[in-house]
């Protein structure tokens, strides 16, 4: 998919290694490369990257039944606020819908208004709390939002 001179593309493991950094650019704690590529590496999880040309931003979808997540997005700093996020997420759920499944689930800190407001505009509603959950943040809660099919 083409939008707005980024291509979305699907990743692979070997891409991991420039995954792993951009991460580590977006979270106090990122993701190895490892971790990355065992995710990559299982059958129900998906990568989906914006290049433009290198890698501008990632998410990672979980796709188990009728269950779709999204286990983490994260865009380059220098690249935000270019509608990169949304249009990963655009992506995502269409691969979510097409895969079968009927809801996507997500988890944000509460401290985390960006993605919150992100979520929001795509029609993301919160579902259920998890109290304490995000010990790097000084154990700020966990969000759950739900966009349902
Ligand atoms: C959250 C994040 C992925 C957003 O990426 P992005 O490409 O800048 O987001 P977009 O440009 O697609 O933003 C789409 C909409 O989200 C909202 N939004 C995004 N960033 C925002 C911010 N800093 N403040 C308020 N609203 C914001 C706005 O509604 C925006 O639309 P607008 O620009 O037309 O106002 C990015 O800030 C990031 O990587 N943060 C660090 C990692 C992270 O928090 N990941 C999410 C974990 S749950």
């Amino acid at each position: 998919m083409e939008q707005h001179g980024l291509k979305i593309t699907r990743l692979s493991p070997a891409h991991s290694g420039a995954m792993s950094a951009l991460h580590q650019s977006g979270f106090a704690s990122g993701w190895s490369r490892e971790a990355i590529e065992t995710l990559l590496g299982s059958a129900h999880c998906v990568g989906l990257g914006a290049f433009g040309p290198e890698l501008f931003g990632f998410l990672l979808l979980s796709l188990v039944a009728d269950e779709a997540e999204i286990l983490t997005l994260v865009v380059t700093p220098k690249h935000r606020r270019r509608g990169i996020a949304r249009a990963l997420l655009e992506q995502a759920i269409i691969t979510a819908k097409a895969s079968g499944a009927a809801s996507l689930f997500l988890e944000v800190s509460t401290e985390n208004t960006a993605a919150t407001a992100l979520y929001t505009t795509l029609g993301f509603e919160e579902t259920g709390r998890r109290p304490g959950y995000y010990q790097s943040e000084n154990g700020a809660d966990a969000v759950v939002m739900v966009l349902r099919f």
